[in-house]
């Protein structure tokens, strides 16, 4: 069915030419579609919006039902550099044309090493020179995990409260942001315990908390963590994403990651930073970790690395990974040539583009924007914070409800559930934008090369969804 009626109406099916000749489809043959949809793929996706993608160019989306949207989510921080960019999707196309699988435990591929070329010299620490390409974000995270067991010898994981780190099952049990990525799962993998992440509203004091205070309350719950909990000689990694993604988009003080980093080199603990959705220029540096000057042991990065393409990567040195047995790493799709060729086109860019100045000058404006929009009177008590860095920005409003009884940051003069409503009123009015956290926050990830007026056009619609929502109580 869904090949006939596409056909019809230049849907996507196999042919990419179908993208020049797009028109909209009546609104019957659409929600037909969409309908086939909701009864054939599974009720474990969630969806913000009913509808169909069909192009992406740039900072737009559009629909099958001929609806274009400025895209302000990327695909959760993934098409950094836009939808389609002409040169990332053409060294794909010439790749696909010369080798698509050349399996990775038979042999290298000329892009997987001309990658790792592309990638050493931009590592925020020299040590970090030995690599592994896999699919995913997860995947990242569980071949992490592994070597950080071999490596040490030891077996446990310290996560924070609020990080998320994916779906497959050691991802899951060292995720922590909301139960729904674990219920009904467990149980899950042993060895992992939890430490507090220098968030303000999980730690149920005031935003404008001096962040010392704050990475000394966090140090402090480590090291009891290690004292009553998870013995150094049973710990063998601390896990953590230097600027909290799906936990709320919140970057940790540099003097937290600077001591956690003093506590794993006293106590033999490798320090696992989760690059993830903040790493390639999302955050205004290269990686996130740059901005403390913390050295990771294992780094992993996945999303922005290939602007769509499947593809994550395991960084760590030499030294340890010579302590892996061959054969321990590996996966039939780990490091797909076609993707690696994305990768590498997505670095080149990002020198030729000035991708990182884009990024500062945008967050800049950004910023002002929404500070702005915070300090009118009368949204005074309805935005608690605006926070982030480079384009990973946040705004979180407050909530008449919170988490429960003891949020010390309800307020019943706010209306409730604000973040979903202004994202909804956002879709409504051509934005495409996410919420995250268990908390009422909005998240920001536009394209980092998005153009001053796009950026400008995108916050005046939250803005508008805001008043509108606020007033309609
Ligand atoms: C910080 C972080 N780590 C890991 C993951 C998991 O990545 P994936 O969804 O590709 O498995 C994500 C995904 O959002 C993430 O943000």
């Amino acid at each position: 069915m869904y090949t006939r009626l596409a056909r019809r109406f230049s849907l996507a099916t196999t042919s990419t030419a179908t993208f020049r000749s797009h028109r909209a489809m009546s609104s019957q043959s659409y929600n037909s579609l969409v309908d086939f949809g909701h009864k054939h793929v599974t009720h474990g996706l969630g969806r913000q919006i009913d509808g169909i993608m069909t192009k992406g160019e740039g900072s737009y989306v559009t629909f099958g039902d001929g609806r274009t949207m400025l895209d302000f989510t990327t695909g959760i921080g993934v098409t950094g550099l836009g939808h389609c960019h002409p040169k990332v999707s053409a060294a794909a196309a010439k790749q696909c044309m010369e080798l698509v699988h050349g399996q990775c435990s038979l042999a290298f591929t000329g892009p997987y090493l001309q990658l790792i070329e592309k990638l050493l010299p931009v590592m925020p620490d020299p040590s970090l020179d030995s690599f592994f390409f896999w699919n995913s974000g997860s995947e990242a995270i569980e071949a992490a995990i592994k070597m950080a067991r071999t490596i040490t010898g030891k077996q446990n994981i310290i996560a924070m409260q609020g990080g998320y780190h994916g779906r497959t099952f050691g991802a899951m049990a060292v995720t922590k942001s909301k139960t729904v990525y674990s219920e009904g799962f467990h149980p899950l993998m042993p060895g992992v315990f939890t430490l507090p992440y220098p968030y303000w509203h999980q730690l149920g004091v005031p935003p404008s908390t001096d962040p010392a205070q704050i990475s000394a309350m966090c140090l402090n719950q480590l090291s009891l963590l290690l004292s009553q909990q998870t013995a150094p000689r049973d710990t063998a990694a601390i896990l953590i994403e230097p600027l909290l993604g799906e936990g709320g988009y919140v970057p940790a003080p540099a003097a937290f990651l600077r001591g956690v980093r003093e506590l794993c080199d006293k106590h033999g603990i490798l320090l696992i930073i989760d690059e993830v959705q903040s790493g390639f220029g999302r955050t205004g540096k290269m990686f996130n970790i740059e901005y403390s000057g913390v050295r990771p042991d294992i780094m992993t990065v996945a999303k922005g690395l290939a602007n769509g393409f499947p593809l994550s990567g395991i960084i760590s040195k030499k030294e340890f990974t010579d302590k892996l047995s061959p054969g321990s790493m590996g996966g039939t799709y780990a490091g797909n040539a076609v993707a690696c060729a994305a990768a590498v086109a997505v670095a080149d860019a990002f020198k030729e583009e000035k991708i990182l100045d884009n990024v500062n000058a945008r967050s800049q404006e950004l910023f002002q924007a929404l500070n702005a929009l915070k300090a009118k009177s009368h949204l005074a008590n309805t935005i608690l914070d605006v926070r982030g860095q480079g384009l990973m920005v946040a705004v979180e409003f407050a909530s008449p409800s919170g988490t429960g009884a003891y949020d010390v940051f309800t307020d019943a003069s706010v209306p409730a559930k604000l973040a979903s409503r202004v994202a909804k009123r956002c879709h409504e009015k051509g934005l495409l934008i996410l919420t995250t956290s268990v908390y009422e926050v909005i998240r920001f990830i536009p394209p980092l090369n998005i153009s001053a007026a796009d950026l400008r056009k995108g916050v005046a619609i939250f803005a508008e969804a805001v008043e509108e929502v606020v007033r309609e109580g």
